[in-house]
């Protein structure tokens, strides 16, 4: 490492134990590629002396070979460090570097500033205590200033330096500087950033960022390094009520049992009455157990094993509470929610959701709002889509502990998983609890689904038949339900084209229609289930996760897919309602299998090869499966 501190040649243990007791500042910079970010970066790097030489070397033969800065350092192709980036011009992803001055240690998370990165700026601001926001002195506040203040805002960064750059463009003007702070503060004020300091400064010169400017006498706050070197972030995470997801339970041998994980939340001591929740039974902290020993207390951000007192039921996912100041658990929220997978948000879908240590299924609801992020308005809209905010309403299965993200961010984020892939489609912010989950109880009935199963000598489930229009599920689904109802099983047939002229009269068949459309029948199914029927249902039923979703609803075992399956071409050419012929002339739009997808099951209880079998030997191979599951048993023809 070039120019570091002395202290490395000299005294290589006195330096790190320096270093080991700084403390640290993790911040986010905002701001568009013309702003000056990379070159604000690299100056930071640079000047803080923590540069690699073999990098310094590199970034003197590529400044001469890229040469947009003459002789001087181009100090933005130390941070654009990715080939790709250089020749596009622009910063593309989220990227943490790593610098350290005599008084304190930074990770700076930079992301790109361009309208569809929202995405980019929500990961690397979700552990940031302090933001940079840039502006460009010529052009001053900016519909992009404005949604990068908004995210900081949303995501609770308190600290805020608005970095006014290129000072040096404008002859160092105050009054220019004056005019941006003024607008900047006026932003601020609409959004609730309290906590802002604006620095005027050239990157490229290298003015007001570690060396405060001759140019600008008039300016007598901090230097940018000033800023950061003395920002306080002020660990609210310590300040309040002690909180630790439990990430695993150790228990090595029959006389321990502990509870391990990240605090994240005030303060932990031992003999402390503590609450699990969302359980709500209480005990008190008989050891606190780490690698190096027992501890008499420990704090947000250390991770600890606890044993308590008494043996009380606590698992993975549970969050150990300060017994009196308990966080809240609930199974309803309102939420932000920002959205960050190409596929839009599929209202009512069924998503996971993770909290802290917790993953749980969940399902969101369509926007009440979204927020328009360039002009703060509230937009109304029935989903989001890749980098759209909006406050959503949040229904989980099944109660979890939480803090509003306000109080703290550990126990009040949150990202929405998909159930196929695991990837990550949304990040969110808990705000509150709903009180529709507080007043709206499940009614517990004497006559359950047992009874009712009871009384019909039979199980009940549901029969879900899944493939193209014309694929033959109708047909067969009918002559599966007469061979049923001959052995006396009380059965019903939802059937899509039937349903689609009561019940969901109301939709049609775009993506989101589709999708209530199997909503509601899976919801009607599981009535039915609950009534003791065996359902069998006839729906196109496109997509995986939607089939999923009705599944989920019904115990295991009563769910058995069959996928009717034939080829397009030959649903096509069966073309029994003539609908294939319209939509290849254009005159139906988003058909199934033309301009509208269809996603075969990877998994069904059953596939039927259509170009193989009748409808008779195909309802036969359905009867067979059923009573191979035992779903027949007792039951005997009845009278012809
Ligand atoms: S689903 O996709 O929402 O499951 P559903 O099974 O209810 O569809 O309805 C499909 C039936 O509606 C088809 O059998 C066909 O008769 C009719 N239909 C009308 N328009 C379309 C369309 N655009 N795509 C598919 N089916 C359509």
């Amino acid at each position: 490492m070039a120019h570091t501190s002395d202290l490395i040649a000299e005294d290589i243990d006195a330096y790190l134990l320096a270093h080991q007791h700084k403390s640290l500042l993790r911040f986010l910079t905002c701001g568009s590629v013309d702003d000056g970010k990379s070159t604000l970066i690299g100056r930071l790097l640079y000047e803080s002396k923590m540069v690699f030489e073999d990098h310094l070397a590199a970034l003197e033969v590529d400044s001469k070979k890229v040469g947009t800065q003459g002789d001087e350092l181009d100090f933005a192709l130390l941070v654009d460090g990715l080939g790709a980036e250089r020749e596009q011009g622009i910063t593309i992803d989220v990227a943490y570097r790593f610098f350290s001055t005599e008084t304190r240690k930074f990770i700076v998370a930079d992301t790109p500033g361009h309208e569809q990165y929202t995405r980019n700026m929500v990961t690397g601001a979700s552990t940031a205590d302090a933001a940079v926001i840039l502006v460009d002195a010529r052009y001053g506040v900016l519909t992009q200033t404005r949604r990068h203040s908004y995210l900081v805002s949303l995501l609770g960064i308190g600290k805020v330096a608005v970095a006014v750059n290129k000072l040096d463009l404008v002859d160092y003007s105050q009054d220019v500087f004056d005019r941006i702070e003024e607008q900047y503060r006026d932003v601020a004020a609409g959004i609730g950033l309290s906590d802002v300091t604006c620095i005027p400064m050239s990157a490229l010169r290298g003015e007001n960022i570690t060396a405060r400017s001759g140019h600008m006498p008039w300016y007598s706050g901090p230097t940018l390094m000033d800023y950061l070197e003395g920002v306080e972030v002020d660990d609210d995470r310590q300040a309040g009520p002690f909180r630790m997801p439990v990430q695993w339970v150790s228990r090595p041998d029959l006389d321990f049992r502990g509870f391990a994980g990240p605090i994240v939340g005030g303060t932990v001591r031992v003999g402390d009455r503590v609450r699990v929740v969302p359980a709500g039974t209480t005990s008190t902290v008989a050891r606190i157990v780490t690698l190096d020993g027992d501890l008499d207390a420990a704090v947000a951000g250390q991770s600890v094993t606890l044993t308590l007192a008494d043996e009380i039921d606590c698992s993975r996912g549970d969050v150990l509470c300060a017994a009196d100041e308990p966080a809240a658990a609930a199974d309803q929220f309102r939420a932000h929610v920002v959205w960050m997978a190409e596929e839009e948000l599929r209202p009512g879908r069924a998503y996971l959701v993770k909290v802290g240590a917790r993953t749980v299924g969940a399902s969101l609801s369509g926007p009440e709002f979204r927020i328009d992020v360039n002009t703060f308005e509230q937009a109304p809209g029935t989903t989001l889509r890749l980098n759209e905010i909006g406050v959503c309403d949040l229904r989980l299965d099944r109660a979890i502990a939480f803090d509003p993200y306000d109080d703290n961010r550990d126990m009040g984020g949150f990202i929405v998983l998909d159930r196929l892939t695991n990837a990550t489609v949304a990040a969110g912010m808990l705000r509150a609890p709903l009180r529709r989950s507080h007043n709206v109880h499940w009614q517990a009935v004497e006559v359950d689904k047992r009874a009712h199963a009871a009384l019909k000598g039979h199980r009940p489930y549901v029969v879900w038949f899944t493939g193209l229009s014309g694929a033959g599920k109708s047909t067969i689904a009918d002559l599966v339900e007469q061979q049923l109802h001959a052995l006396g099983v009380h059965t019903y047939l939802l059937d899509g084209d039937n349903v689609r002229h009561g019940l969901n009269s109301d939709l049609g068949f775009g993506n989101s229609d589709r999708h209530e459309n199997i909503r509601r029948v899976g919801e009607v199914s599981r009535l039915m289930v609950d009534a003791g029927l065996v359902v069998l249902t006839s729906f196109i039923s496109p997509f995986r996760a939607e089939r999923a979703t009705a599944r989920a609803l019904v115990e295991p075992d009563e769910f058995v897919e069959v996928f009717v399956d034939a080829p397009l071409e030959v649903a096509e050419s069966r073309d029994t309602k003539g609908l294939y012929a319209k939509a290849r002339r254009g005159e139906l739009p988003d058909f199934t299998g033309i301009d509208s997808p269809y996603e075969p099951p990877e998994h069904p209880e059953l596939r039927i090869d259509t170009t193989a079998s009748t409808p008779e030997q195909a309802a036969k191979a359905v009867v067979d499966l059923l009573r191979r599951r035992g779903l027949l048993d007792g039951l005997e023809p009845g009278p012809a």
